[in-house]
């Protein structure tokens, strides 16, 4: 006994708690590669760690990871395959409204169960009229409802008969008719459609398709039963997508913080194009800025707070507990820590402004603990040890760079020197901020024609595998990290994580060396 004291209190004599070692830190501040995490007593698995954080009520993401409001990382694509991952995607605004919101539609129809809106085909056509249409639109489905003028359902022209023997033949003359076409009334949905899809489908072994009609016999939606086996298997794998009530895809916006003439917030278009994302389903909404701890982004938050009391807004960029507690008052649930940590940022350099992550993070998360509020740790992050580290005060990262790469990005691949590469551009760069972004720096779009001080670079990364494979790579990682901890759940992480600076020379220990690498690991 008097051994395992000796042993626990060496141990933390050394490794300390995040109370312990960032007050005795003061006056520097620290970053990912300051510091490192100290292992603990586990009887944990890396794979039965759970990644699961709640970043504000109804706000469950599966995955703490948050790809980044930019116009070279996240469109529809990009969030699409951030949420089927357990993450979430936020779409920049470097585009015009409709666009975005268009955007936030493709993510949040991205197979949800019901197609409420099923391709169909008319009864005067033939069969090789919806043959040439399969051929000319590339469908990759070929059984249609067949639906009249009145939208009522006549009934289903099935794969099996759309062949060219049968190409003369009126649709009306090869479908199964009306009333051997099994359907459903939309008032049988219940509140959970899955489950009686699912229910009907194992009750008629044979059917793949069911068609939904209103009380009219209008056709009103159709479930595959690929679909719904998807989704049923979804529900019970631990990195399943990240959904919400209905089962649709989550997804984020970002929300520019617009001056009218006079130099005042123009609070109604705020309110219009919060409005309008909100009737397309988003999920939350994010003001992203250099400077949160500002008047202008407090009262958007605070505009967009009285209007809609339930939506989850993300906030900042801060690095100060001044800063949370500004935010938190104003009404934002999740607040962005990071002023010039990214990639592509030269904040630090052009404003001489900044603070390393760690300190960051520890500052912010102190003022969180009190007001309540989540934090995401944006930019900077490199590797899957940072986001251990992030995570060990924060609730979430955001990440621009290390997605850049990857094929799911808004933007062309191009070849330099037979390297594949794709833009990647900090949203405070010149061109970014003539294109929609300059608010975001405190400054008009008229300001970007005179000289203003860009805080961001244009760069290119290295074309890299696509989100499915690296965010595995990313979980694997985030997952040992915890293993190592003892850490079931991002909670024990936070209470269990002890921390120790290492030197220069510890760094360099760190990564692989006196050798010569033949494959690097990605
Ligand atoms: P990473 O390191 O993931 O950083 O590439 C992405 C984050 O960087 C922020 N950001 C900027 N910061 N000037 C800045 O000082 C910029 O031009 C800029 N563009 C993006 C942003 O918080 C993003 O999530």
């Amino acid at each position: 006994m008097a051994a395992e004291q000796n042993a626990d209190s060496l141990d933390s004599a050394f490794y300390q708690t995040a109370a312990t070692f960032f007050p005795a830190q003061a006056g520097v501040a620290l970053t990912y590669d300051d510091l490192t995490l100290s292992t603990l007593y586990s009887e944990i698995l890396p794979r039965n760690a759970s990644l699961d954080t709640e970043l504000a009520g109804g706000l469950r993401l599966h995955l703490p990871v948050i790809s980044a409001d930019m116009d070279t990382v996240t469109e529809s694509r990009m969030a699409i395959g951030m949420a089927l991952n357990g993450g979430l995607g936020l779409i920049h605004y470097n585009m015009q409204e409709k666009q975005q919101l268009k955007e936030v539609s493709r993510v949040k129809n991205h197979v949800h169960g019901l197609i409420q809106e099923p391709i169909t085909v008319p009864p005067d056509k033939t069969v090789g009229d919806v043959i040439e249409l399969i051929e000319t639109k590339r469908y990759s489905f070929s059984t249609f409802p067949v639906v009249g003028d009145d939208r009522k359902l006549v009934g289903l022209l099935s794969g099996n008969v759309l062949k060219p023997r049968y190409a003369a033949k009126p649709v009306t003359g090869a479908l199964v008719p009306r009333d051997q076409v099994q359907t459903l009334r939309e008032s049988q949905l219940s509140d959970d459609p899955i489950t009686v899809a699912d229910q009907f489908f194992t009750d008629h072994p044979g059917i793949n398709k069911l068609l939904v009609v209103n009380d009219n016999d209008e056709l009103r939606g159709l479930f595959t039963l690929s679909d719904i086996e998807r989704i049923t298997s979804e529900r019970q794998a631990q990195f399943r997508p990240a959904r919400d009530g209905q089962f649709r895809l989550l997804c984020g916006a970002a929300v520019s913080t617009p001056r009218d003439g006079d130099g005042e917030l123009d609070g109604e278009r705020i309110e219009t194009h919060v409005a309008a994302l909100i009737e397309r389903g988003v999920d939350v909404v994010a003001i992203s800025t250099a400077h949160g701890h500002s008047k202008g982004v407090g009262d958007a938050v605070a505009l967009i707070r009285a209007a809609y009391p339930e939506l989850p807004i993300i906030a900042g960029n801060i690095t100060t507990a001044a800063g949370v507690d500004y935010l938190a008052d104003c009404g934002a649930n999740i607040i962005k820590i990071g002023q010039g940590p990214g990639s592509i940022c030269t904040t630090r350099l052009v404003a001489g402004v900044g603070i390393p992550q760690m300190t960051a993070l520890y500052v912010a998360s102190q003022a969180a603990k009190a007001k309540g509020v989540s934090l995401l740790a944006d930019g900077g992050i490199t590797k899957s040890g940072d986001i251990v580290k992030a995570l060990t005060l924060a609730d979430g990262v955001i990440c621009g760079g290390l997605l850049a790469g990857c094929p799911e990005t808004p933007g062309q691949v191009m070849e330099i020197s037979g390297k594949l590469y794709k833009q990647y551009r900090g949203m405070g760069s010149l061109a970014a901020m003539k294109s929609g972004s300059a608010a975001r720096y405190g400054h008009t779009p008229k300001d970007t024609n005179r000289k203003v001080a860009a805080e961001g670079i244009e760069a290119l990364k290295e074309v890299s595998e696509d989100l499915d494979q690296l965010l595995s790579q990313l979980i694997g990682g985030i997952q040992a990290g915890m293993g190592y901890l003892g850490a079931a759940t991002l909670p024990d992480l936070q209470a269990k994580a002890r921390y120790t600076r290492i030197s220069p020379a510890g760094q360099k220990e760190a990564a692989p060396h006196d050798v010569v690498e033949m494959k690097a690991s990605s």
